[in-house]
């Protein structure tokens, strides 16, 4: 089942099975600027009975599809669509297609069960190229990257899904045992654990430790994300301490532990040319 030949499917699917996630997929609380970063920051620190100093992993907010990926034996054996959190769309064939996701884990010993959480994304040249093919076919272009990802990712041919070339980027580990489903301290040595399995970690996270830290790192990405070569509408700052992580846990939706900074949604003019 690891055989690059088994990247592509030979038949298309007539429809995808629905799945239960063995883990939820929670969404993400947004903020919109560092005041409302800090009103979050004081809520955790209220939650907690001593205060705590700090430390933050901040990351890319990837703006693609959420992948659901669950490794058995150290071989990939389900691959499934967020859907709505409790449930997604068995999407397996699909997601062996793209080249960062390991079919098999790069370790001598893999746990019995991994699941990894990660970003599915089309990188802007093959999103431009893509809709280029459809308006030369007399199709309707993609919206946005976002659309054509999730679009593709739906696709029931995997031939199709294999020729967009998608690619993921990993950002969630568990290995269910019995010390739970987090066996490391760290946020980082989750991501450090993802890249020796064989998963591509987007490089530009770092640790902040304050809301100045936080903030510049905020505003700096604001301007290089422009020459990144795939979108991001934004920063996700998470607890790097699992424990903390888990002293915290969720709301009905969202961890208490992560927040999603987002910059603000791009505004183009459009002009109306006629109503019938
Ligand atoms: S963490 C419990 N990290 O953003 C942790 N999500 O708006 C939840 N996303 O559904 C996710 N980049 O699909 C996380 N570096 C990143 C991310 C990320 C993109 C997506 C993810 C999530 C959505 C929430």
């Amino acid at each position: 089942p690891d055989s690059p030949t088994q990247r592509v499917g030979e038949r298309p699917a007539s429809q995808f099975d629905s799945v239960r996630h063995n883990i939820p997929l929670y969404s993400l609380d947004n903020a919109f600027n560092i005041e409302e970063f800090t009103n979050w920051e004081k809520r955790w620190q209220n939650q907690l009975k001593n205060p705590v100093e700090p430390e933050y992993v901040c990351e890319l907010k990837i703006d693609g599809s959420a992948l659901a990926l669950t490794y058995e034996n150290g071989i990939l054996v389900r691959g499934a669509t967020r859907g709505d959190g409790e449930t997604g769309e068995e999407i397996t064939q699909n997601v062996k297609t793209i080249r960062s996701i390991p079919l098999k884990l790069q370790v001598e010993n893999p746990p019995n069960r991994v699941e990894v959480r990660g970003e599915a994304f089309l990188p802007l040249e093959t999103f431009d190229r893509i809709n280029q093919d459809r308006e030369a076919n007399g199709e309707a272009p993609f919206a946005n990257p976002r659309n054509a990802a999730a679009g593709t990712l739906r696709q029931l041919d995997s031939r199709i899904v294999d020729r967009r070339q998608l690619q993921f980027f990993a950002y969630t580990l568990y290995i269910p045992g019995e010390d739970g489903d987090r066996p490391f301290h760290t946020h980082q040595e989750a991501l450090q654990k993802l890249q020796e399995f064989g998963f591509l970690v987007n490089p530009n996270q770092t640790i902040c430790r304050s809301l100045e830290d936080v903030a510049q790192y905020y505003d700096r990405w604001n301007e290089e994300r422009r020459q990144l070569p795939y979108m991001t509408d934004g920063v996700v700052v998470k607890l790097n301490d699992i424990e903390l992580q888990q002293r915290l846990g969720f709301t009905q939706k969202a961890p208490r532990w992560a927040i999603a900074l987002k910059y603000p949604a791009e505004e183009v003019p459009t002009t109306v040319e006629s109503v019938t």
